[in-house]
């Protein structure tokens, strides 16, 4: 126990809006302030977080993706508790978001304009509040050279796709009261915005 308050930070953001670099990055900031920090990710490397990735290589239904997604995120909101309880800076690469927004935008093809609210329900319970969420967006062709075109899917579609992602992303900005930064611009630049985003919890 070190005296201070823990803090819940969230990056989200479609692929290759730098979430993972500016993760680290924030990590590094906080220790050099003096904060004991956790940076964790979903989904998780626990057996839940497995086999979250295994549904996804098997291309099963993303009604089973999503409740599987939000299993592991209940166990893995169990261990942030106690890392924030420990007043520890605790740094989450995708949380409940990216569930609603990417599981969303695979459901509205079956689901319609339920598929949102749903996501949202049944992750009502499991989650903690985040202190801030920052989201990262960007161009979603950009986004797709950042991290390279490695999908099966063709470049077109991915692409299409990581755009309904981003517009359910936006939808939920106002509702859970999350932060913008445009991730379009140089990674020294976003890191700033980022920076100014979370250092009230810090
Ligand atoms: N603003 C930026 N400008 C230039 N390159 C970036 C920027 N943001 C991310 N990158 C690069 O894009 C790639 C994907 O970033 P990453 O952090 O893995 O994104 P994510 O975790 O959101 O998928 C990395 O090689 C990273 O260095
Ligand atoms: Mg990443």
């Amino acid at each position: 126990m070190n005296g201070k308050k823990g803090a819940f930070i969230v990056l989200e953001g479609i692929d290759g809006t730098g979430k993972s670099t500016l993760s680290r990055e924030l990590a590094d900031w906080m220790r050099e302030m003096g904060r004991e920090v956790v940076l964790t990710a979903e989904p998780t490397k626990d057996w839940l977080g497995l086999a979250v990735r295994r549904a996804n290589e098997e291309g099963l239904d993303p009604l089973t993706e999503s409740l599987l997604f939000t299993a592991d995120r209940c166990e893995h909101t169990k261990q942030i508790v106690q890392w924030l309880d420990q007043g520890k800076m605790v740094i989450c690469d995708r949380y409940f978001g990216s569930t609603v927004a990417y599981q969303g935008a695979a459901l509205q093809e079956s689901m319609g304009e339920e598929a949102l609210p749903w996501l949202v329900l049944i992750n009502s319970p499991v989650i903690r509040r985040p202190h801030i969420t920052v989201l990262l967006t960007s161009d979603a062709d950009l986004a797709m050279k950042r991290v390279g075109d490695r999908g099966a899917l063709s470049k077109f579609e991915r692409s299409d796709y990581l755009k309904r992602v981003q517009e359910n992303y936006l939808m939920l900005v106002d509702r859970f009261d999350w932060r913008v930064v445009d991730s379009n611009g140089p990674l020294p630049e976003v890191f700033e915005q980022v920076k100014r985003a979370v250092q009230a919890y810090v």
